[in-house]
This record gives C-alpha cells, sequence and structure tokens, in this order.
C-alpha cells in the first residue's frame, strides 16, 4: 500500500498514458458539467490533458500531498468515507497500489456513478487482501502460502466486480495491470 504522499505514489504509469487519457476524455467528452472527484490527483497530469483538449472540466481534486496543492489535502480514503457522494458522477481512482479499499466504500454507501481506476501492483508481491478473500473464500484464511494465492489479479478483479454486479467495463483488465472505467447502477 502507498503510504498517502509518499514520493514514490507521484509516478505515473506513462505506458499506458492514452488508454488513461482516452478512458477519462471518453467519459466527459459528452457532458463537460459532470462532477468529477479525483482522489489521487497529484500532478494532475491525465486531467490536463484533456483539459488541454476540452476546456475546463468539473473536478474537486484531493492528494495527501500538499505540494500538488489540490483541492483538497487529506487522505482521500477517510475523505470518501467521511463525506457525501451523491453529487459526483465520476470518480477517479487513479492509485498506485490497490484502488479495492476505495471500491468497497463506494459500494457499501451506495454511490452510482462512473469509476475509473488504475491498480498496477501485483499480487505477488502485494496481496490484496480484500480480492483474495473474494476469490478465494476461506482458502485465504487458512494459508500462509502466498504462491498459492498469487493469480491473475484481472481475473481475481473481474470477480471482485461481478460479485458486486458489474459485469461490463471499458478498458484493460490483466493479468499484472489494470487501467478500466465501470458504472455502478
Ligand atoms: C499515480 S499518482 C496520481 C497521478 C495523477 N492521476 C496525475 O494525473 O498526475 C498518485 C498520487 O496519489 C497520492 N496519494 C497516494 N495515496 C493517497 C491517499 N491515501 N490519499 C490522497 N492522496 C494519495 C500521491 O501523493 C500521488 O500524488
Amino acid at each position: 500500500m502507498i503510504r498517502p504522499g509518499s514520493t514514490k505514489a507521484t509516478n505515473n504509469d506513462n505506458k499506458h498514458l492514452d488508454l488513461k487519457v482516452s478512458l477519462r476524455y471518453n467519459a466527459i467528452k459528452d457532458n463537460l458539467d459532470l462532477k468529477i472527484l479525483d482522489c489521487f490527483a497529484g500532478k494532475q497530469v491525465l486531467w490536463s490533458i484533456i483539459e488541454s483538449k476540452v476546456g475546463k472540466t468539473n473536478i474537486v481534486t484531493i492528494d495527501a500531498d500538499a505540494n500538488f496543492k489540490p483541492n483538497i489535502v487529506y487522505d482521500s480514503l477517510k475523505w470518501i468515507k467521511e463525506n457525501d457522494l451523491n453529487n459526483f458522477n465520476i470518480i477517479d481512482l487513479d492509485s498506485w497500489g490497490s484502488p479495492v479499499k476505495y471500491l468497497e466504500v463506494l459500494f457499501n454507501k451506495g454511490y452510482k456513478g462512473l469509476v475509473i481506476a488504475t491498480y498496477c501492483s501485483p499480487v505477488s508481491l502485494n496481496p490484496d487482501k480484500i480480492l483474495a478473500e473474494n476469490y478465494f473464500n476461506n482458502i485465504y484464511g487458512s494459508t500462509k502460502k502466498v504462491s498459492i494465492l498469487n493469480k491473475d489479479i484481472g481475473m481475481m478483479f473481474k470477480n471482485y466486480l461481478a460479485i458486486k454486479g458489474i459485469t461490463e467495463y471499458k478498458g484493460l483488465v490483466s493479468a499484472k495491470k489494470i487501467y478500466c472505467s465501470f458504472n455502478i447502477k
């Protein structure tokens, strides 16, 4: 898990920059009024590219690191737990690790709208407890062998979404990297 404000967490994954931009661009291109909550705002590389094409968006930015001058300097996981999300149409989770703890909050709070998520941490290095518990059920609790849990993260992520009733997504959900968007209805 990336610590809020960690210098490592400022890295953008530029290999998939075009895909990350297009997921966001397609989400707002027909309606610039949609209200966006960006939970990992950083330098605003992605939304700046989009704003350079379409003009100003209706975005609220959160980052734990004040150096980025977001609208809100805070732990965004805490923020989404503590605040009303009903006004937001798009929640951007461009996390450097797993966004699943955030998704749990969105599902538990009954958020309805679009989610754009990044997940680029291999399960082998960072087993995602929530994904693994959903995928392996009680096997997860009864084994200490991380190698048994070292599975395709995309498959586990799709399984997690399906349990939550989501079977459609756009973007890339692969064994080690996820850049996708989906609607919670
Ligand atoms: C991958 S970067 C985001 C890049 C950004 N989407 C862009 O377009 O430039 C991750 C950012 O999330 C921030 N961050 C990490 N954990 C956080 C947390 N719990 N709450 C708020 N910000 C966090 C880091 O400080 C970092 O700036």
